[in-house]
Formats: structure tokens, sequence, C-alpha cells
């Protein structure tokens, strides 16, 4: 118990006192600096007030911007994107999440300092806080979770004013989505960002994207697997109304997702293909009882149905019928045709055959041997070429496509 005691007695002086004793831990530059930053910040923050904005307002809001030459130019706040992950696209709500890595840079004048009076420091790195910060609100956006500790963010600050903190979000959006040319579409979808507190005469936006995120390697690592990202800009826009003074800036970052179709050829296309082509040969088989046609002809109607009902939960509820919707609609129209053939067929060649006899003429005995023997072949053929050319074009979209 006793040595316990001991032992840890001289390893707490150790650790206390290891700062001084170990040389490669006592470096009196170290020391110097702290001493000269303690006493920086204590001068710096003397009488600077973090819950007043330093933005300039004494502007007439009614005048063109910059009219006064002895104000200062408008104030700047920059908003800077470094990194974006696509998370998901909830098509039936038309919803786009993304993860967002962004810095913001903004510009405090009560924060400068002369470095040569405080050996030679021009960065500050100190909790938020302790500055003033412009809230930045999303704009048109469903749901946002900041990843940011609340307690510990942290901003640097150099000698000329200038504040940088970053940001980590995970943002949801609203994006009208065209699904016209659903699955080979792509969508734009533009994510917001405005200060509505401050008059546009007052505070000036900027968009800015990291450069090495502006390439086409990396991009592939930001969609998900359903979706590629394909176009990355950013700008600033206005919004305005007209009256002059409900106009905002909104500075966007905008992106361009494709779909990657393959799933859909796979699940949809290419089986509903088979199987319709499999279905016309059944229907019009030759020597089988109606009631089998009719069955293999009822179940490929069904599993079209269904099938469009899978799609159908996957896109939003537009107008537009999509171009796989179609497709499938095609399919299950040349079904329905096979089946409502093989039905009326006897009924059709009891009621012609007799009327086509009371003449004799080429075009009526050729038509009659057509009604006869080969009309399986024909309808057959007919509906088969339809289909395929049914999903040709599909194909072609999708060459066309990638
Ligand atoms: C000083 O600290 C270094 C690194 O932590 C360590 O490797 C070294 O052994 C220490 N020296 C003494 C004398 O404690
Ligand atoms: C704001 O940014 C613009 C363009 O980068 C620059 O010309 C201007 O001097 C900046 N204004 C202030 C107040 O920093
Ligand atoms: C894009 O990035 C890749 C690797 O990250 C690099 O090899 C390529 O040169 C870059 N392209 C451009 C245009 O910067
Ligand atoms: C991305 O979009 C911008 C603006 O619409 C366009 O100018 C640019 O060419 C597009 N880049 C690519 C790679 O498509």
């Amino acid at each position: 118990m006793h040595s316990v005691l001991i032992f840890l007695i001289s390893f707490l002086v150790n650790i206390t006192t290891c700062f001084y004793e170990n040389s490669s831990h006592y470096v009196p530059e170290w020391n110097k600096f702290l001493d000269q930053q303690q006493k920086l910040v204590s001068d710096l923050f003397e009488k600077y007030d973090s819950s007043i904005s330093p933005v300039y307002s004494k502007i007439d809001i009614n005048k063109p911007i910059g009219y006064n030459p002895i104000a200062p130019k408008r104030y700047n706040y920059t908003i800077f994107m470094y990194n974006i992950k696509l998370v998901e696209v909830l098509e039936p709500e038309e919803k786009v999440s993304v993860v967002m890595e962004m810095a913001e840079h903004w510009y405090d004048p009560r924060l400068a300092w002369n470095p040569s009076l405080y050996d030679d420091i021009e960065m500050l790195h100190m909790r938020q806080e302790k500055v003033w910060s412009p809230t930045i609100n999303m704009f048109r956006i469903n749901d946002i979770a900041d990843f940011r500790d609340q307690d510990f963010r942290m901003v640097s600050l150099d000698n000329t004013g200038h504040i940088y903190s970053s940001l980590s979000l995970r943002v949801s959006v609203n994006c009208p989505l065209d699904v016209r040319k659903f699955p080979f579409d792509s969508q734009t979808c533009t994510i917001q960002f405005s200060m509505p507190l401050f008059f546009i005469q007052y505070v000036e936006m900027f968009s800015q994207i990291y450069d090495g995120i502006l390439n086409k390697t990396v991009w592939k690592r930001m969609g998900n697997s359903e979706w590629d990202l394909v176009n990355l800009t950013n700008r600033v826009e206005i919004l305005s109304y007209n009256d002059g003074i409900g106009d905002m800036q909104l500075a966007t970052f905008e992106i361009k997702i494709q779909r990657n179709p393959l799933y859909y050829i796979y699940m949809i296309v290419f089986p509903s293909f088979v199987i319709n082509a499999l279905s016309i040969v059944g229907v019009f088989m030759k020597r089988t009882d109606k009631m089998s046609k009719l069955n293999v002809g009822l179940t490929n109607i069904m599993t079209m149905t269904f099938i469009l009902g899978v799609m159908a939960d996957k896109i939003p509820r537009t107008g537009s019928i999509p171009l796989l919707g179609i497709y499938i609609i095609i399919n299950l129209f040349i079904m329905i045709v096979a089946v409502g053939i093989t039905v009326l067929m006897g009924s059709i060649r009891k009621c012609a055959i007799p009327r086509l006899r009371m003449k004799k003429t080429e075009l009526r005995q050729w038509i009659e041997w057509v009604l006869g023997d080969p009309m399986e072949t024909i309808c057959m053929t007919v509906l088969g070429t339809i289909n395929a050319l049914n999903f040709f074009v599909v194909i072609v979209f999708w060459i066309r496509d990638s």
C-alpha cells in the first residue's frame, strides 16, 4: 500500500515536472510563444464583444451598391466546398441527400493585430464562441444535420482579421426530378445557402469549389451505387422579386447526377422481353388447347402489371410516364392483343369464312387462306417483331446514354 502511494506520487511529480526536465519537451521557444500568445489574446479580446457583428450597416439600401466612396466595400462572406458525397435519392419524395465538407471564411477588422508586436505570431486557433460568426442559413432545405460538436467548434484567425471555420453537413434537399427518361435519366440538384438577415447591399456572398475536386476521376467516388456524379458547379444566384428590397443572394452548389441503368436492364427490361417472347410463342402455338394458351397469356399480363407496380414505387407521381413505363405498357398491350386474338380466333373464322366464300375472287381466297392455317404464325411473327423492336428501342437509349 505504502509503496503504491509512493509510486503514484513520484509518477505525478514526474508528469508535472517533465515538461521542464525532459529537454525534448522543454523548448524555450515554445514557452515564449505561449506567453506571447496569451498576451495577444488578452489584448485582442479586451474590448471585443463576440455577440455584435462587424458588418457595416450605415448604407442606404435604396441607392445602388457602392454609392458611397468613403464607406467600406461590401462585407465578404465565402463558403467553400471541398468535398461532397451523394448519400441517397428518394425518387417518390423527390428528395436528395448529400454529405458536404465545407469551409467558411469571413472578416472581422476588430481582430487584426501587428505580428511584430507579438513575437511574429500570425495565426491563432481558438473556440468559435470567442469570435462573432455569421450564421449561414440553408435555403429551400428539407433537413440538415451539422456534424460538428456545438461545444468544441474551432476557428482559425490570422493577423489581418480573416477567420476560417469548417462545417460538416448532411443536407437533404427537395429537387424536382424529371423521370421521363427513367431509367436513363440524369437529375440536377441545387444546394443553396443564404444570409437572410443581411441586405444584399451589406454583404457579398461567394461560393467556391476546391479545384482538386473538379476532376472526373474524383467524381467517381462521390456518387453512390445507383447514381454517378457527372458535374459539379457553383455560382451565386440573386433571388429577386422585382421590388428591389427583397433581393437575396444564394450561394449555390449544383450537382448533376446520372442514374446507372444496369439494374433496371437486368431486373426489368431483359426479363420482360424474354417472358413476353416466350409467351407470344406459347399463345400462338398450334395444336394446343385454348385454355392453356389463355393461361400463358393471362399469367404474362399479371407479371407485366406486377412489374409496372414495382417500377411505379420507384418514381414520383408526376403526370408523365417514364420510358420504362412505356416499354412495359407496350409489352402489356402486345400480350393483351395476343390473348384477344386467341379468344376471338374461332369466332372470326366461323363468322368470316362463309361470307368470304359467297363470291370467288383471288383476294377473298387469299384472305381465307390467311385466316386458316398461317394465321397463328403470322400473329406470332408480327407480335414477336413488335416485342423485339420495343426491346431494341430501350437498348438504343441505353447505348446512346453510355
Ligand atoms: C523525453 O521524452 C522523450 C519523448 O517523449 C522520451 O523518448 C525520452 O525518453 C524522455 N527523456 C527523459 C530523460 O525522460
Ligand atoms: C471582397 O472580395 C472581393 C473579390 O474577391 C475583393 O475585391 C474585395 O476587396 C473584398 N472586400 C473586402 C471588404 O474584403
Ligand atoms: C484528376 O485526378 C487524377 C487522380 O486523382 C489525376 O491523375 C488526373 O491528372 C486529374 N485530372 C485533372 C484534369 O486534373
Ligand atoms: C458542367 O456544367 C457547366 C454549367 O452548366 C458546363 O459549362 C460544363 O461544361 C459542365 N461540365 C461537364 C463536364 O459536363
